[in-house]
């Protein structure tokens, strides 16, 4: 899927737009950091990817991105922590970091159920409800045990559903959510990408 998914999003967003060239990206939870290091790349052209993560990943995301692609996309791709929720999101403000972005990218981060409420605080964070700049938010995951589509559903600040409705997630006043139907390349059963963009309506 972290291959997968810098391909679609080019395509999807070269449809409409420019593509990923000259683009901001913050990527979540970004492991060792392909789908980031992809978007770096000459093909794609990302103008700045920020590859975040716990403070115990980043040793090996960095030792990554030096084998494969440091020479490449060195000037363009940095590394740094990100932990999700309130705290780590004062902390990264604290360092100054960038706080806006063209895109923002969680590839497979919907997982772990303990750590939602902290993730959704980040995203809503980093795609406001009445985010101006028209960041686009790209999640994409594999259908797990527990309701992935509830977290997108709250994300977009939208009405839980009874637990028997799977329906994808609708837009809401707030996001328009797009769930991506036609989304096979990466292989995987019941794998899930939605594309959700602030609408600019403030949050009550
Ligand atoms: C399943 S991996 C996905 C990695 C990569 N995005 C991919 O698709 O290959 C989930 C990532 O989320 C990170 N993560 C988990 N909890 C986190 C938190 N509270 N704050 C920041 N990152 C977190 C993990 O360290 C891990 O690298």
């Amino acid at each position: 899927m972290a291959l997968a998914l810098p391909r679609y999003i080019e395509l999807r967003e070269k449809a409409q737009f420019d593509g990923l060239a000259g683009k901001s990206v913050l990527v979540l939870g970004a492991g060792l950091g392909f789908e980031g290091l992809v978007m770096a790349l000459r093909e794609y052209n990302a103008h700045a990817v920020y590859l975040t993560d716990l403070p115990s990943v980043l040793p090996t995301m960095r030792q990554n991105i030096e084998m494969n692609g440091a020479s490449l996309v060195a000037d363009r791709v940095h590394a740094h922590v990100l932990e999700w929720g309130e705290a780590g999101w004062a902390k990264w403000q604290r360092e100054g970091l960038p706080t806006e972005f063209d895109l923002v990218i969680g590839c497979e981060i919907v997982y772990c159920e303990e750590a939602l409420e902290d993730l959704k605080y980040t995203l809503q964070q980093i795609v406001p409800p009445n985010n101006s700049r028209g960041t686009v938010l790209y999640m994409a995951f594999e259908s797990r045990y527990f309701s992935c589509l509830q977290f997108i559903r709250e994300l977009a600040l939208l009405p839980a559903l009874a637990e028997d409705e799977v329906d994808p997630p609708r837009s809401s006043p707030y996001y328009s959510v797009e769930s991506i139907a036609d989304f096979d390349a990466c292989g995987a059963e019941d794998a899930y990408i939605f594309r959700i963009v602030a609408t600019g309506v403030a949050q009550r």
